[in-house]
């Protein structure tokens, strides 16, 4: 059977109290509504449209070219908003499965499944149900005596007596496509909230006589609604704690799961060992045997393999094989470190290119600067690479060395071999093999303290 998928996501999110759309709230660093495009992905369908309405640009641009985006201007419901993807399944022969953008832990087997069981029972509506401790906020799922569904009573309409049923609704259905646009254009916004809602396509069916089917998931965490800022947190929580948990079993060590936060799409390689209070981010892959943290910040970092990173903050840059950065380093987006390269404590360096084997262990900036191989930046080196206007480069050979504490001011270049002294503000380029020193002769005067004390 022909299957196709609409995510419902054009409502607001009026209980995140934010100025962005729901479903582009970010949950491991991904927009919620990533989530659940990637599980429709992995179940295998083909064919997706997303219902856009509040932000739909915003949203729009999220979605990529992962879906078809249809609009729904005004928020009339759930049943108005899967009306608006008619257009784009006029000629759909198949079944059609629903989801909401707010249900971020729902997972690929679990969409499959239920396809699959409606597709073999031969239902007009198959409902993934679950049953939950606290129902509140959720659609009730209603059964009559014999057990069959008969409709579906949200929150807000509900009875004293329906809100005691613990069966709630999941927002997730697969629906058959023939009939199904008739059924919602004939839907009526006859309830407490004045909505089209989707929900009342099931009873309609059921008078019908049409075969309705209630699947109750496992988990029924997967199918958990964010409408909140603290469901969002849950939310967060619970796809964190797995990705740490598939991290571990490929080989990583965290050491300590509860103070260690990683994005989806992170890599990281077997044998690397994380510290506590550490964020790997972004698109950041950490290669093999390498220790992270404590207290590091990696976004969207390439990491080599045997590279050791305490208590620094690496961004948009990459690090080469076995170097070794922090305590207190900061490298900033556009640094290139080669393999074997050392960048100590109180480090800063900016769209920087350091060759292998290279060093600067403490205390310098390096902005603009390619530095080539086996260099040693003394303590204290500055680039002076910004004339309060443009920004300059500095280019120091292989090998040269830099003694403590000089400015280097942009453009200049060190060539290979060459020294510059302690203490140089150099202004000028200094050849390969050359001694660059600029200082003024010291002054002893011999006895002076004494002296001064009478
Ligand atoms: C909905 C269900 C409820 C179910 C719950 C599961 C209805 C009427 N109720 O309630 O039975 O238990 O989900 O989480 O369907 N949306 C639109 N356009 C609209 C309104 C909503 O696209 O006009 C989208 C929202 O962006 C969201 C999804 O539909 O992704 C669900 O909307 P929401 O307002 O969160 O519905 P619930 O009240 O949670
Ligand atoms: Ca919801």
């Amino acid at each position: 059977m022909a299957l196709a998928a609409v995510v419902l996501a054009a409502g607001k999110g009026t209980r995140m109290k934010s100025g962005l759309p729901k479903v582009l709230h970010k949950i491991c660093g991904r927009p919620m509504i990533s989530y659940v495009l990637d599980a429709v992905e992995e179940a295998g369908i083909k064919k997706t449209i997303v219902v856009a309405g509040h932000g739909s640009e915003m949203v729009a641009r999220a979605v990529g070219a992962s879906a078809a985006v249809a609009l729904q201007s005004e928020q009339l419901g759930t049943g108005h908003a899967l009306l608006q993807a008619r257009n784009f399944l006029a000629d759909f022969r198949g079944d059609i499965l629903v989801v909401c953008g707010d249900t971020p832990r729902i997972r690929p087997a679990t969409l499959a499944g239920l396809a699959a069981e409606h597709a073999s029972a031969g239902a007009a509506a198959t409902v993934l149900t679950a049953a939950v401790d606290d129902p509140f906020g959720y659609g009730r799922v209603l059964r009559d005596a014999a057990g069959q569904v008969t409709r579906i009573v949200e929150e807000k309409d509900a009875t004293p007596e329906e809100k005691r049923v613990r069966e709630v609704n999941t927002g997730i259905y697969c629906f058959s496509a023939a009939g199904l646009f008739e059924a919602l254009a004939g839907l009526a916004p006859a309830n407490a909230q004045g909505e089209y809602y989707l929900t009342d396509v099931v009873g309609r069916y059921v008078e019908k006589g049409l075969l309705v089917r209630a699947v109750a998931v496992k988990d029924p965490g997967e199918a958990a609604g964010v409408n909140d800022r603290l469901q969002l947190a849950g939310a967060e929580r619970s796809i964190r704690s797995a990705l740490l948990e598939d991290l571990m079993r490929s080989g990583v060590t965290v050491i300590d799961p509860a103070s260690t936060f990683v994005d989806r799409g992170v890599r990281i390689g077997p044998d690397t060992v994380i510290y506590p209070f550490t964020m790997v981010e972004g698109d950041t892959i950490v290669g093999a045997g390498c220790v992270i943290g404590p207290g590091t910040r990696l976004v969207g970092a390439r990491v080599g393999d045997g590279v050791t990173v305490q208590n620094s903050i690496v961004v948009d840059s990459s690090v080469g094989d076995g170097s070794s950065i922090g305590p207190f380093a900061y490298l900033r987006p556009g640094t290139d470190l080669g393999k074997d390269v050392k960048v100590g404590n109180f480090v800063e360096i900016k769209k920087s290119r350091i060759g292998d084997g290279s060093k600067v262990p403490h205390l310098s900036y390096l902005g603009d600067a390619v530095v080539g191989e086996k260099v040693n930046v003394g303590a204290g080196t500055i680039t002076c690479n910004y004339d309060g206007q443009k920004k300059w480069p500095t280019h120091i050979g292989d090998g040269a060395f830099i003694g403590s504490n000089a400015n280097l001011v942009a453009p200049v270049r060190i060539g290979a071999g060459a020294v510059v002294g302690a203490g140089s503000t150099i202004t000028r380029d200094i050849p390969a093999g050359a001694l660059g020193v600029e200082r003024a002769r010291q002054t002893v005067l011999p006895d002076w303290a004494g002296k001064q004390k009478k």
